[in-house]
């Protein structure tokens, strides 16, 4: 039987949606029952009813929500190193996705690779997240790209959540890029591949409870809103939630479609213009930055920030961890880079990687937040301050992660 448990002298930034200061308490306590906050606040004013609790102190460690990857593509058979060396010398991932390389170069290592394949390098970059302090992870499958090998990836995922203590919530991504076989010399048939793969597969993952959400890559180099909101159609009927790659590398609208949509986020979102922002945020919708994919790919027009932050939309931070755009297991390192390149602060980039993921995957109110009734998923670091997970870069910063989340 589980008892309560005290955790004693720390320093707690709860991330609580309202507070100030990273809702900071110094000289903090908290109380864990059943695996959720029970209590937490000032130590000198715990309620008597709990002194006598099993104690643990933290020794004056910074305590906060574990954290949260609410986009990555963690599955995927081999990896496009030689694509970091053409772009180095020159060419951009749009000239390298149109001569067949990109994400169907990866397609075709997946579709080569043997599940226990899959499941070892997803296995490496989870356990990476999972040492900077990451209790829940988003990942989509999208190198599959058929029917079979697009579940077979849900599968993998679903599969880690097996090994690890972890909450690992798995996203439909069909609509990702056009596989070979569908595409022509002269006209690409995207819509027979929406009819023939994306659709019916879609319906049979989540007959197989395999899947959460349903995600698309809306771009001049993939698939059109039009396209799109066909998927998203089927997504509403079937009651699951959606989330859109949008506004990567060229402004199509996708925002909107996803708010339309009562998207849970838009993810990416450069080219997304000044103008369609207040009706982004009326949906609700969480903005999610992807600063790993600018970086790598070079890019030099940000997010519309200060506009998400005048019609109080709400910005995740996620790693976008693939083998194309984003080759980054470190989810410190894409808040780190939220600040130098998108001028985040630091406490806008810990609020994207707990309280705000939380909303981009629907689970607000349950994680990302330490405060009474969520559940007891934290990260204890050997840092004083909560603007240090942003400033460090590559340091070993976590003590520990307190988890009751068991391998299920
Ligand atoms: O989020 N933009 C589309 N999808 C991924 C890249 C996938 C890849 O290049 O393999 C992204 O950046
Ligand atoms: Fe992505």
């Amino acid at each position: 039987m589980q008892t309560d448990f005290l955790y004693k002298d720390c320093t707690l930034a709860t991330m609580e949606q309202g507070a100030n200061n990273y809702g900071l308490i110094e000289n903090a306590a908290f109380v864990v029952s059943a695996g959720r906050i029970l209590w937490r606040g000032k130590m000198n004013e715990l309620p008597a009813e709990y002194t006598k609790l099993e104690s643990e102190s933290l020794e004056g460690r910074l305590v906060t929500p574990a954290l949260i990857d609410c986009h990555t593509h963690l599955v995927f058979g081999g990896n496009r190193a030689q694509e970091f060396e053409q772009r180095l010398k020159g060419a951009s991932y749009s000239e390298i996705s149109k001569a067949g390389g990109g994400i169907v170069s990866t397609v075709n290592a997946t579709r080569n690779a043997s599940d226990e394949e899959l499941l070892n390098g997803a296995l490496k970059r989870l356990d990476a997240l999972i040492s900077e302090g990451v209790g829940v992870v988003e990942i989509k499958s999208g190198y599959g790209l058929s029917i079979e090998h697009e579940l077979r990836m849900l599968r993998v995922a679903r599969k880690l959540a097996t090994l690890r203590p972890v909450k690992i919530l798995t996203t439909w991504l069909a609509a990702h890029a056009l596989p070979p076989e569908y595409a022509g010399k002269n006209a690409n048939r995207f819509d027979d591949y929406i009819d023939d793969v994306v659709i019916p597969g879609l319906r049979q993952a989540a007959s197989e409870n395999l899947v959460d959400a349903v995600d698309g890559f809306c771009e001049n180099i993939a698939f059109s809103c039009v396209q799109i909101e066909r998927v998203f159609a089927e997504a509403s009927a079937l009651g699951l939630p959606i989330k859109l790659h949008a506004e990567q590398l060229s402004d199509q609208k996708g925002a909107l479609l996803a708010a339309k949509y009562n998207g849970l986020s838009a993810d990416h979102l450069e080219y997304l213009a000044e103008d369609d922002v207040p009706t982004f945020a009326k949906s609700g919708a969480v903005a999610v930055m992807l600063p790993g994919a600018f970086y790598t790919l070079n890019e030099s027009k940000q997010p519309p920030i200060e506009s998400f932050r005048l019609h109080a939309v709400d910005m995740a931070v996620a790693t976008d961890c693939n083998p194309g755009s984003s080759p980054i297991s470190s989810i410190l390192t894409a808040m780190n880079m939220a600040c130098t390149q998108f001028s985040m602060t630091p406490e806008e980039a810990l609020a994207g990687s707990t309280r705000c993921a939380a909303k981009a995957l629907g689970l607000q109110n349950e994680y990302g937040e330490v405060k009474v009734g969520a559940h007891a998923e934290l990260a204890v670091w050997d840092a004083a301050h909560p603007a240090e997970l942003s400033y460090w870069i590559g340091a070993s910063l976590l003590q520990k992660r307190i988890s009751h989340q068991e391998p299920s």
